[in-house]
C-alpha cells in the first residue's frame, strides 16, 4: 500500500517496523479532535484563499463523511497509514478523490498532533470538573446528615481527639476543591493553539492562526513555533494534577476500607459496590476502594514515564514524542472510571453512628479537655499535661475510662477538680468545645458546610 510520504522511497517498510512505529492502536481515541481541527484549518485555507473556496467545502463535506462513517464503526484504520492523521488524509482522497490532498497545506503532523492533544484534554478536564463536582456533592450530603455524629479522629492512627463526621468528610471535599482549581487553572495552558506552527518553522503560506484559533475555541496562539509543537507541559500538568487527584482518593478509599473492616465497622457499602469472596461465604469484600487506592500507581508511572521520555529531547518534534499518548489516555480512563463509582459510592454508604459513638466512649480521647479543664484554672498546660498522664495511667490500671473515675480518684491527682469535670468529659461537649475556625464545633461544621455548598453552587 503506498505511503502518503512515499515519494523519496525506493524499499517497502518492513512490517516489524510498521508495527513499532504506528500509532493507530490507541491514537484513533483523538479521531473526533482531528477532524475538529482539519475542520477549522481547512476552512481557514478557503478564507485565506489558500486553496479556493469550492475545494475547501468538498473537503470539509468529506470530513463530515468520515466523522459520521467513524461514528457508525463503517472504518476500518490501517497500521500501514500509521497514525490517526494519515488513516484520515488517505480515507479522506479515498471518499472525495485528489483534491482531498490540499487539506495538508500549511500544516505538519507535529503541529496537527499537539492540536488534537490540546482539543482532547481540554474536553476531558471539563469533564472531570463536572465528574469531581458529583463527588463532592456526594460528600455534602452525607456530612449533612452527620454533623452530630462523632467519631474518633486520629493522629498517628490512633485515638486522638473525638470530631464531627462530617467534619472528617469535608477535609476531603476541599481536597477535591483544590484539584479543580487546578484543572480549571490549567485550561489557560490548555487552551492555546499550535496549530500554523508547521513542521517547527512556520509555513511559506499565508495562512491566519488566529482565525483558526478562533474556530476552535482556543484563547490565543503560542508565540513560537518551534515551542508551539515541542510542548507538552500541558499533559504533564494533567498527568500532575491527576496524580495528586488519585492520592486523595487513595487516601479516602483507605479510610473506606478501614472503616468497613470488622475491627471498625463504622461504615459499611452498599452490596453493589462489593464483591464477595469465591471460597469465604462470609466475605463482603472492599473491592472498589481498594482498587480506586491501587490505581493510584499507574498513574503516577505515567506521570513520571513522560517527564522521563522527555527530558533529553532536541527542540523541535522527536518521534519520541509520539509515546506521550499512551499514559494521558489511560490516565483519563482511570479517572474517570474512578470519579464515575467514587460519587454514588459515597451517596450509598451506610454510617454505623453507634459503633462510632462506642470507639468515642471506649477511649481516653476526652484526655485533652481535662488538662484544658487545669489550664483555665490557672494550671501551666505543661504541668496539667503530666497530671493529666497520671490520670490516663492511673485509669488504664484501674480498666476504667475518664468518666468512670470517681471525684475523690480525681482529687488525689489535683484538689482543682470539682463536679463539672463530669460535663466537660462528655463527647458532645469535647467537640463542641473545638469553636476556633475551622474546628470541629458543630456550630463550625455547620458553617463549613454552608460555606461548602455555596463554593459549589457558585461554580456550578
Ligand atoms: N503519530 C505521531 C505522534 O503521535 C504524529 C506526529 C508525527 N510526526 C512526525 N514528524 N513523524 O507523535
Amino acid at each position: 500500500m503506498a505511503k502518503l510520504w512515499g515519494g523519496r522511497f525506493t524499499k517497502e517498510t518492513n512490517k516489524l517496523v510498521e508495527r513499532y512505529t504506528a500509532s493507530i492502536s490507541f491514537d484513533q481515541q483523538l479521531a473526533e479532535e482531528d477532524i475538529e481541527g482539519s475542520l477549522a484549518h481547512v476552512q481557514m485555507l478557503g478564507e485565506c484563499g489558500v486553496i479556493a473556496a469550492e475545494e475547501a467545502e468538498q473537503i470539509k463535506e468529506g470530513l463530515l463523511k468520515i466523522k459520521e462513517k467513524i461514528q457508525t464503526g463503517e472504518v476500518q484504520f490501517s497500521v500501514e497509514h500509521e497514525d490517526i492523521h494519515m488513516n484520515i488524509e488517505k480515507l479522506l482522497i479515498d471518499e472525495i478523490g485528489p483534491v482531498g490532498g490540499k487539506l495538508h497545506t500549511g500544516r505538519s503532523r507535529n503541529d496537527q498532533v499537539a492540536t488534537d492533544m490540546h482539543l482532547y484534554l481540554r474536553k476531558k478536564i471539563n469533564r472531570f470538573v463536572q465528574l469531581l463536582e458529583e463527588v463532592q456533592q456526594a460528600i455534602i450530603k452525607q456530612a449533612e446528615a452527620h454533623v452530630k455524629t462523632i467519631l474518633p479522629g486520629y493522629t498517628h492512627l490512633q485515638r486522638a481527639q473525638p470530631v464531627s463526621f462530617a467534619h472528617h468528610l469535608l477535609a476531603y471535599f476541599w481536597m477535591f476543591e483544590r484539584d479543580k482549581e487546578r484543572f480549571k487553572d490549567s485550561l489557560k495552558r490548555v487552551n492555546i493553539s499550535p496549530l500554523g506552527a508547521g513542521a517547527l518553522a512556520g509555513t511559506t503560506f499565508p495562512i491566519n492562526r488566529r482565525r483558526t484559533a478562533e474556530l476552535l475555541g482556543f484563547d490565543g496562539v503560542y508565540p513560537n513555533s518551534l515551542d508551539a509543537v515541542s510542548d507538552r507541559d500541558f499533559i504533564l500538568e494533567f498527568l500532575s494534577t491527576a496524580s495528586i487527584l488519585m492520592m486523595h482518593i487513595s487516601r479516602l478509599s483507605e479510610e473506606l476500607v478501614i472503616w468497613s473492616s470488622q475491627e471498625f465497622q463504622f461504615i459499611e457499602l452498599d452490596d453493589a459496590f462489593c464483591t464477595g469472596s469465591s471460597i469465604m461465604p462470609q466475605k463482603k469484600n472492599p473491592d472498589v476502594p481498594e482498587l480506586l487506592r491501587a490505581k493510584t500507581g499507574r498513574v503516577y508511572g505515567h506521570l513520571i514515564g513522560l517527564l522521563t521520555v522527555l527530558k533529553g529531547l532536541p527542540l523541535a518534534y522527536n518521534k519520541d514524542m509520539q509515546e506521550d499518548k499512551e499514559g494521558m489516555l489511560d490516565t483519563v480512563a482511570t479517572l474517570e472510571g474512578a470519579l464515575q463509582l467514587l460519587a454514588p459510592m459515597l451517596d450509598t454508604m451506610q454510617v454505623n453512628t453507634e459503633k462510632m459513638r462506642q470507639a468515642v466512649q471506649e477511649d481516653y480521647a476526652n484526655a485533652t479537655d481535662i488538662a484544658d479543664y487545669l489550664v483555665n484554672k490557672g494550671v501551666p498546660f505543661r504541668e496539667a499535661h503530666a497530671i493529666i498522664g497520671q490520670v490516663v495511667l492511673y485509669a488504664i490500671q484501674h480498666k476504667k475510662f475518664l468518666l468512670d473515675l470517681s471525684l475523690d480518684e480525681y482529687r488525689q491527682f489535683s484538689p482543682l477538680f470539682e463536679a463539672d469535670i463530669y460535663d466537660i468529659l462528655q463527647p458532645e461537649h469535647v467537640v463542641s468545645a473545638r469553636k476556633s475556625e475551622g474546628g470541629t464545633a458543630f456550630n463550625e461544621v455547620k458553617k463549613q458546610l454552608e460555606l461548602a455548598k455555596t463554593v459549589l453552587e457558585e461554580k456550578a
